[in-house]
């Protein structure tokens, strides 16, 4: 039997070192014995920006970014999205199973009544000024609920975690929503405890005078396999950030402020966003060559494109242009589809991006569906936000009960001058 052990041999000292492999991984702290000198720190890895560096055990999520394989709980992302729907996979997301017939009834109904939001929270929200950012809105309500609900501190109690989850989870619409009313100066509409999760959202958004709002089951079906598709990714950097600012035992709310203020940059969920404004940029099909040839002259880039973790198409990209379709059926064509097909096809070609294999990920598309929803642009990482409320709160409570895990705490490579006098202000050059 092979020994499960990697051999180092460090040449400064000649000395050879065993450390142990498990599940294809090194300790880093195990090099830590590995020193010149006596006095020396040990060594340490350096990994900005974690390139190759697991941060946790989890079992939430997994992603073969070569294969272009995302499965949640061990479910394939393209059964979830053909046959579940969205609070179910939440369900699973955060139970690692999936529900009976009466959790499943118990889950919604525990979302459905956690909807409503404070009405001070509604006096917060009315103090943006009318031209806010969406998103802005959002990570700061967020933040603002954690002065609402005591019981959040108790992060060690089973049942106080789940009353944030319930209370997260169902408010995230709402706030969303009366996020979008305000920036288009409407009444906000207070949500509807008969209506589906995915429903009541579109009639908090869209409801004026009717006394019901009864949105296109096309769109609402839409929409949940949308919100199926970005519950969760591991290890992103706004699921890291729910980690990092949640290992120090802050409460949830404050915690995913943190993590939703991560999925805003144009990096992350603020891709989508980008996406459209390209498009825009780019204006019409004949201009793309002139446009990809920009690109490959470093002149920005392609927004939609390329991921840290797949080097395939994005899964999800592919359950997206699909639904793309049926959602155009209802609301007629997005005409700027016509510049990202172009685009995707000269890209999917062309050396540049097969090199360094850059393909289409979750936000290429999605703009395009959410604008020809009636979405305007700064919704788009709000949209996001949504769902991936709930994969945040997986990864935050699986990091919060592993034993192996402390508060997040990186070293770094001290590279800056060494100690030096104080030199006061007059005898300064
Ligand atoms: N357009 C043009 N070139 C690109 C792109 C792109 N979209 N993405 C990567 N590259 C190039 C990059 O210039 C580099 O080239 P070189 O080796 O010559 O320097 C090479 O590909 C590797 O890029 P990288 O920046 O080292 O890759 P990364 O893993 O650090 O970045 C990424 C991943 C998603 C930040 C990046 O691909 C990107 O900026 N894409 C556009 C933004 C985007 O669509 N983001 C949404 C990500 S999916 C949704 C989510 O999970 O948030």
């Amino acid at each position: 039997m092979p020994s499960e052990t990697l051999t180092i041999v460090d040449n400064r000292t000649g000395r050879k070192y065993d450390v142990p492999i498990t599940n294809g991984t090194i300790k880093a702290i195990d090099l830590r014995q590995i020193k010149a000198e006596e006095d020396d720190f040990g060594l340490m890895s350096y990994d900005p920006a974690f390139m190759n560096t697991a941060s946790c055990i989890s079992r939430i999520t997994y992603i073969d970014g070569d294969k272009g394989i995302l499965r949640y709980r061990g479910y394939p992302i393209e059964q979830l999205a053909e046959q579940s729907n969205f609070l179910e996979t939440a369900y699973l997301l955060l139970n690692g199973e999936l529900p009976n017939r009466a959790q499943s009834d118990q889950w919604v109904h525990d979302i459905t009544f956690h909807t409503m939001i404070h009405e001070n929270i509604k006096k917060l929200m009315d103090g943006f000024h009318y031209d806010a950012h969406p998103m802005g809105m959002l990570i700061s309500t967020l933040a603002a609920l954690s002065t609402f609900y005591r019981d959040a501190k108790d992060i060690y109690d089973a049942e106080a975690r789940r009353k944030q989850t319930y209370r997260l989870i169902g408010k995230m619409p709402t706030i969303a929503a009366f996020a979008y009313r305000h920036s288009v100066g409407r009444p906000y509409v207070y949500p509807d405890n008969t209506l589906s999760y995915t429903e009541n959202f579109l009639s908090m958004l869209w409801r004026m005078t009717e006394v019901k709002y009864e949105a296109d089951p096309v769109l609402v079906r839409a929409l949940d396999v949308l919100f199926i598709l970005h519950a969760d990714h591991e290890q992103n950097c706004s699921a890291n950030a729910m980690r990092g600012v949640g290992s120090s035992h802050v409460d949830p709310y404050s915690a995913m402020a943190a993590a939703a203020a991560a999925l805003y940059g144009p990096l992350h969920g603020g891709a989508n966003e980008e996406v459209l404004h390209m498009l825009d940029q780019i204006g019409s099909k004949a201009n793309v060559p002139k446009f990809i040839e920009s690109v490959k002259a470093g002149h920005g880039r392609l927004m939609g494109f390329g991921h840290r973790v797949y080097k395939n198409y994005d899964p999800r990209a592919k359950v997206i242009k699909k639904l793309a379709d049926e959602v155009f059926e209802v609301t007629g064509r997005n005409p700027k589809l016509d510049i990202a097909l172009e685009l995707e096809r000269i890209a999917l070609e062309d050396e540049y991006f097969v090199k360094r294999k850059l393909y289409p990920n979750v936000d290429f598309y999605s703009g395009l569906i959410y604008q020809a929803m009636g979405f305007p642009v700064e919704m788009f990482p709000v949209l996001f936000s949504i769902p991936r409320s709930v994969g945040w709160i997986a990864q935050w409570e699986e990091m919060l009960l592993d034993s192996e895990q402390k508060i997040a705490r990186p070293r770094q490579i001290y590279l800056g001058p060494p100690v030096r006098e104080f030199v006061p202000m007059i005898k300064r050059p």
